[in-house]
């Protein structure tokens, strides 16, 4: 139990660190949460800062993620769920102690959870995304079609365990995506240039 209730603190910790925050400010003096969509993560990166910081941003939030699913495994404890223990990550990207709780969606720091406990499902999200952008050109959308596959990936793997988090991950997203689906829906939201 102790083991399990350090493990959530640890990987809410991971989930925290704010890469976002920390490339804009170090290297570009720019709270990126202070312009373009105000989302701290990898897309807003890329509008703010730039190609290259965004790819860094993003990797490092998807890193968060599988680190955060893998720590049951690295602790040796394999008895305890990556799942579980991933979702704290996403609760740390989405509320960070270390930015004043103010944080992103989650959606790269959910997808390196996915690729912690489940590569296959990953790799079928990550084509989903891209077909989705490259049709769509909206991130924020190609995310929210992106979070249903896995729901709908996780079922016909009949992975009890994969259904319930996918489903909890896709509330927590989609939530987090109100501002965006009502500009998708007033045709403000911005779409991308580079697909
Ligand atoms: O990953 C977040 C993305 O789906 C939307 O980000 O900055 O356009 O709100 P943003």
């Amino acid at each position: 139990m102790e083991m399990y209730v350090m493990l959530i603190i640890l990987a809410y910790l991971i989930g925290s660190i704010p890469s976002g925050l920390i490339v804009g400010k170090q290297f570009y003096q720019i709270d990126i949460r202070e312009h373009g969509s105000g989302n701290l993560g990898g897309t807003n990166a890329f509008r703010v800062l730039g190609k290259k910081p965004g790819l860094i941003v993003t990797l490092a939030d998807i890193l968060k993620g599988t680190l955060a699913a893998s720590l049951p495994l690295i602790f040796n404890q394999p008895e305890i769920s990556g799942l579980v223990i991933g979702i704290a990550a996403v609760v740390g990207h989405m509320f960070p102690i270390f930015a004043k709780f103010k944080g992103g969606k989650a959606v790269a720091t959910s997808g390196g959870m996915i690729l912690g406990v489940s590569p296959f499902i990953f790799v079928v999200i990550l084509a989903t995304f891209f077909v989705s952008l490259y049709l769509s050109k909206y991130v924020s959308l190609s995310s929210i079609i992106t979070c249903i596959v896995a729901v709908i990936t996780a079922s016909v793997m009949r992975d009890t365990g994969l259904v319930i988090l996918t489903l909890i991950l896709t509330i927590f997203i989609v939530y987090r995506h109100t501002a965006n689906i009502k500009r998708i829906k007033n045709g403000t939201e911005p779409k991308i240039t580079w697909l």
